[in-house]
């Protein structure tokens, strides 16, 4: 039994590496890890208290998968409830014939699961810093001035801060009967267009489980791991042959290929069927890890694989 996890996943590893030892699976050790990054308020990249988009909403995206059936669950740009990660795995488990629900369908099947719901998703701290932040770049204080038709994508392009274009907790567990589960879940860039959706909901692109193989999860600009389909990238290289550490390399090279200017920081974490894992990143950083026979998570060092480009330092993670 193995537990990996981006960095901020401190505060729900315990958690779910108990889970594991009761017995409970995969799924269920990827469930409550990210719930605990979720709830926390202090983290502004996930869940409850994330920073929320140009007009101040908070959207969350979250995807889960297994990786015995290749099953997944997802929603995206979802209003109103914090726990993202288990709407997720419902619509999966639910038995919906589909795999991602996004904003008002994405809300109306959380409250049809009696999924738990907030009514401030936001702090005042992080209001005001959002308010700040378009204040000084817009030269304006008076936000209620912007009608509802404003070319908002103007907006986007001068608030957007390089630092916090991303930030996203992954979590990925393998259990007692060697099954394998990913899970992922952001509130995306800070100060996001409305209706921007990232990798982290997008089943190949910022997560992919299948036991016959291992599992991947990102971190980072989302839009690259979408435009190389990263996570899925790791697991098909390991299909071919490659060791996990080839696979997770050439995922990260595929990155250096896409042209552009918004080309920034990505990071990924992986393993394989056996239980090895790896970590890597376009910045330096840390991932944690936690076996059953561990009393602690400890912390590896992602290796660094450098993403020329014009925002090639963000995300801080
Ligand atoms: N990686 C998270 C996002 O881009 O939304």
């Amino acid at each position: 039994m193995i537990i990996i996890a981006s960095h901020n996943g401190v505060i729900g590893i315990d958690a779910a590496m108990q889970s594991l030892k009761n017995g409970g699976s995969a799924l269920d050790a990827v469930e409550i890890g990210i719930r605990a990054v979720e709830a926390d308020p202090d983290d502004h990249t996930v869940g409850y208290n994330g920073y929320p988009n140009i007009l101040g909403e908070l959207e969350l995206d979250a995807s889960i998968m297994d990786g015995r059936t290749l099953n997944s669950g997802a929603v995206a740009l979802m209003r109103g409830f914090p726990y993202a990660i288990s709407v997720a795995r419902q619509v999966m488990d639910r038995k919906l014939p589909h795999v991602l629900l996004a904003a008002e369908g994405a809300e109306r099947f959380a409250r049809e699961i009696g999924a738990e719901a907030r009514d401030r998703m936001l702090t005042d701290e992080i209001r005001e810093i959002w308010r700040k932040r378009l204040a000084a770049s817009a030269s304006r204080e008076d936000l209620s001035a912007i009608p509802d038709e404003a070319p908002l994508r103007d907006w986007v392009q001068l608030a957007t801060d390089p630092e916090r274009v991303a930030g996203t907790v992954n979590f990925i567990a393998i259990d007692s009967a060697g099954d394998i589960a990913s899970g992922v879940s952001t509130s995306g860039w800070a100060w996001k267009y409305p209706g921007r959706i990232g990798d982290s909901p997008i089943i190949g692109a910022g997560n992919y489980a299948d036991n016959r193989y291992g599992a991947c999860a990102c971190t980072g600009m989302g839009e690259m791991a979408i435009r190389a389909g990263s996570a899925r990238s790791v697991l098909l290289y390991l299909k071919m042959g490659m060791s996990l550490e080839q696979a997770a390399r050439q995922a990260m090279l595929d990155l250096r290929d896409l042209g552009g200017d918004y080309i920034g920081g990505m990071n990924l974490i992986a393993l394989d069927k056996d239980g090895k894992h790896i970590g890597m990143g376009s910045r330096a950083g840390a991932y944690i890890f936690q076996q059953a026979d561990m009393s602690a998570f400890q912390e590896v060092e992602r290796e660094l694989v450098t993403i020329p480009g014009r925002w090639a330092g963000a995300p801080r993670d």
